[in-house]
């Protein structure tokens, strides 16, 4: 049995989530950690919301709310949405609670007194009707480069340009809207990374196994050499910084916001007596931690915090694995927030439940390049893969059976050859999909899973029970006994996946939970005969619906339409 920390990015909670948000981490996490649960290890899966920084401040100001009403709301409604997907944290916490700002300051100090913090004067756009500096977003005006004329401090919405705030023509404030700015001296703390490369890479090429998306961003910024990072920022709504000069400052929320993995796990000690975070992140060589991220993120985790962690001083934790996702595009353009082009979690989960969306999207996990979502591609994946494989196998055996011998598994026979290729098959299957899941080649996985299914359909298919049912009934009920306790299997190799199903394939075998255990490959005999003759089961519902060419074109519509109206 071994230890596993699984994080997935922290979701930052100014807006609301779409597919590719759930592609690229969240997803992905919980089907590797409902893997290893399966397998019996010892799992701690952590996600929290990432609320500080400038986005979620105007956010809110624009919401008309206090940052703290407009994070609380907002942390309820994701939370709820997650748990809808079946996303199945251990905890889910927030880096805006006092565990965060404890181990965030803590850090901090250990940096300071390590000598990884020096202060630096700048100039930034100060607004006198404000009273106030004004970072990055918080600043508008028009595009340098484009001449568009609400572009943001931090970046050009028309033209994708990033940006300075004074580099901003007619600059006005966000908030007051004021054009009288000016232009102030002002102090900031810097992490001296142009100080770590060599600690940095030594630390990196000590990671074994990394995929090659991950190692290569890690080697790029190592290779250009660091520059030192900016940790603090003129706002409010953050961690406030321990040093004398900084009461009207925070913490850069990139600073604080993978803090929150620990401090989340803090959190989940916290709620119940006996609990031992300490053991997960503080010497804990017995633990292997693994990170879900989409690519954006990969510099700030195999760089920034690490350094962070081990500029401290001290013993923490830090990743073993960083599975680093490309984008999933929607309809060959981004998915995109900022102007609601896509499809977001809140809208799929009404349309169709977790898992149709689940198996759809893992089965197109944007890892060796871009994916894209279509509706189309989607119609075809849960009619083929969903309804026809899997849907169909297990009713169509299920009711055949019980049609023929009765809602109860018929008694097993010897095996024949037939037989004993199937259960070859399997086994290479099986091998295959453990080792893929274990790799974190989650598109690769899928396709084993969908190849266990179909190798159902085609034992079926060679060995026809129906046909075999007239001239040799014994037969025919050796072969469904064999169906049925591979059913039963079925429910648990799916389970990572799609967790509801297999629960629904589980209760219609009347059998045992599918997330409890793990179909070992060499025990495969004995596996097919968990379900003895005479084991019960219930007539199964359709377990999925077919989605029809009018529903698909009235969906694609809807949501281009949508993109358009933004
Ligand atoms: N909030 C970031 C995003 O959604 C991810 C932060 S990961 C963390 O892209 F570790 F820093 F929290
Ligand atoms: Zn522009």
């Amino acid at each position: 049995m071994a230890r596993h920390l699984i994080t997935s990015a922290l979701p930052y909670i100014n807006g609301t989530k779409h597919l590719g948000n759930l592609v690229g981490s969240m997803l992905p996490a919980d089907v590797f950690a409902r893997f290893k649960r399966q397998q019996g290890h010892e799992v701690l899966y952590i996600c929290a919301t990432d609320e500080h920084g400038t986005p979620t401040e105007i956010a809110a100001l624009k919401a008309g709310q206090d940052f703290e009403t407009f994070c609380a709301e907002r942390y309820a409604s994701e939370q709820k949405l997650y748990a809808a997907f079946r996303l199945s944290f251990d905890f889910f916490g927030r880096t805006s609670r006092p565990q965060n700002h404890e181990l965030t300051q803590h850090l901090f100090k250990k940096l300071d007194e390590n000598g990884w913090i020096e202060e630096k004067t700048m100039q930034m756009i100060f607004s006198p009707a404000d009273n106030r500096f004004l970072p990055d977003r918080y600043v508008e005006g028009t595009c340098p480069h484009c001449g568009y004329d609400k572009a943001r401090g931090d970046q050009c919405e028309s033209c994708g340009k990033e940006l300075e705030p004074t580099e901003l023509k007619n600059p006005r404030s966000a908030i007051s809207g004021s054009t009288a700015l000016e232009v102030r001296a002002t102090k900031h703390l810097y992490l001296r990374l142009s100080h770590m490369v060599d600690k940095i890479r030594a630390w990196v090429d000590s990671r074994t196994g990394w995929p090659h998306l991950s190692k290569s961003i890690a080697h790029k910024w190592l290779d250009e050499g660091l520059q030192d990072r900016g940790i603090t920022r003129d706002l409010t709504w953050g961690v406030p910084v321990p040093k004398p000069g900084y009461e009207k400052k925070v913490f850069y929320v990139w600073f604080d916001a993978p803090i929150g993995y620990i401090a989340a796990t803090k959190e989940w000690a916290d709620a119940v007596p006996g609990r031992d975070w300490k053991s997960w992140w503080y010497n804990a060589p017995d633990v292997t931690y693994t990170q879900f991220m989409g690519k954006d993120n990969i510099n700030f985790h195999s760089i920034n915090f690490p350094a962070t962690l081990i500029g401290s001083g001290e013993p923490w934790k830090t990743v073993d694995f960083i599975k680093g996702f490309n984008w999933l595009n929607y309809n060959g353009g981004k998915f995109s927030t900022s102007s609601n082009r896509g499809v977001f979690m809140y809208q799929a989960i009404e349309i169709l439940p977790p898992d149709y969306w689940r198996y759809y999207l893992m089965s197109r996990a944007p890892e060796s390049s871009d994916s894209d979502f279509t509706w189309a591609d989607f119609q075809a994946t849960v009619n083929k893969d969903l309804a026809d494989v899997l849907g169909n196998l297990v009713n169509r055996t299920l009711q055949f059976c019980a049609k023929k011998f009765g809602p109860a598994v018929p008694p097993a026979g010897p095996l024949t050859a037939e037989d004993n290729a199937f259960i070859a098959s399997l086994q290479s299957a099986i091998t295959s999909y453990t080792s893929n899941l274990e790799a974190k080649e989650f598109r690769k996985a899928t396709q084993d899973l969908r190849a266990i299914w179909v190798l159902g359909n085609e034992y079926l298919a060679t060995t026809a029970p129906w046909t075999a049912a007239k001239e040799n009934p014994e037969r025919a009920g050796h072969i469904l006994n064999l169906v049925i306790n591979f059913l039963r299997l079925v429910a648990s190799l799916s389970a990572p996946v799609i967790p509801d199903t297999a629960e629904k394939i589980a209760a219609i075998l009347n059998t045992d939970s599918p997330h409890q255990y793990w179909p070992q490959a060499d025990s495969l005999q004995a596996e097919l005969k968990a379900l003895a003759p005479g084991h019960a089961f219930t007539i199964p519902e359709v377990l999925f619906q077919k989605l029809d060419d009018d529903t698909t074109t009235a969906l694609d519509a809807r949501f281009s339409g949508q993109a358009k109206a933004a």
